[in-house]
């Protein structure tokens, strides 16, 4: 296995576990290392490691270049070498939705952000296996989000968190084992691979900063306007009836 980002939050927790799974790991731990638009050097890189399947977690929240560009040289490194492809992509490639989310409904992103993540999955080809996830947290150190939530909660932080996004987090461990099973399945397409709860920003803010012993009514909810999306639930029953990893929810996870 074959996987990028492998000093990110995902990509570590995978490095960490795939050997337990009986994966032979290589990868590229990050820019410094390998630059994933450096479509020769990870071309060269992916077919020396001759990988049976390429999992690709690398992205940067505010470079389309590394998000498209670079899952454009990911994918064609993957196909050189003959390896199925794992790409991961997000919830954010929707606005809005009514009821949950499936692999079905048409996406529509309104940031930069899942404008560049849709863009990527397109550049991914039919036989590619897409991934797509929401909030990480849980992992063995805070998630950036979690770290939001702290600081907001010891005042180190200004932050508002928003009551009119709805997400459904997903414990960073149970993601990585999804991953690491979906990856020797024949499944590909759009898969939903989300937590079970359905949440919104503000909630899932104070479950975190109660977990790690704050006060959650310290946290300020307010709207995130027109610019951000609203209710994210992923309806990921497709997931499920693949997996026997469980897709715990943030309650069960987190406690509360
Ligand atoms: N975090 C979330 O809440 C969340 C939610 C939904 C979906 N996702 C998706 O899940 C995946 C993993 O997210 P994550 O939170 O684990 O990411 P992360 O912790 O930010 O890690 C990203 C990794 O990508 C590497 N990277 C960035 N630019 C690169 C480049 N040009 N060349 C090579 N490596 C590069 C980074 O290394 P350097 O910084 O050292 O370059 C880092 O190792 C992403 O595809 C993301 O879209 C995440």
């Amino acid at each position: 296995m074959f996987i990028t980002g492998l000093g990110g939050y995902l990509g570590g927790e995978l490095g960490r576990r795939a050997p337990l799974a009986g994966w032979e790991v290589e990868g590229v731990l990050g820019s410094a290392q390998l630059d994933v638009r450096d479509a020769d050097g990870i071309r060269a890189a992916v077919v020396t490691a001759r990988p049976d399947v390429v999992v690709h977690t690398a992205y940067r929240m505010d470079d389309a270049g590394v998000n498209v560009d670079g899952t454009r040289a990911v994918a064609a490194a993957a196909g050189a070498a003959g390896a199925r492809l794992v790409h991961l992509s997000t919830d954010v490639v929707f606005a809005d939705g009514e009821r949950p989310l499936s692999e079905d409904d048409p996406p529509g992103p309104v940031t930069g952000y899942g404008e560049s993540k849709l863009e990527a999955e397109r550049a991914c080809p039919p036989s590619a296996l897409i991934v797509r996830t929401s909030l990480l947290y849980g992992g063995e150190r805070p998630s950036p989000h979690e770290v939001a939530a702290i600081e907001a909660a010891d005042g180190a932080r200004d932050m508002t968190f928003f009551t009119d996004e709805v997400r459904c987090p997903i414990a960073v461990g149970d993601l990585a084992e999804a991953v690491l099973e979906l990856a020797a399945t024949d499944a590909v397409g759009p898969l939903h691979v989300a937590g079970t709860d359905a949440l919104d920003r503000l909630e899932f803010a104070r479950l975190v900063a109660a977990h790690h012993g704050r006060d959650p009514d310290a946290l300020r909810g307010g709207e995130g306007g027109p610019g951000r999306p609203k209710r994210l639930a992923l309806d990921c029953s497709r997931a499920r009836a693949l997996l026997r990893t469980r897709l715990r929810g943030v309650r069960e996870v987190l406690g509360g």
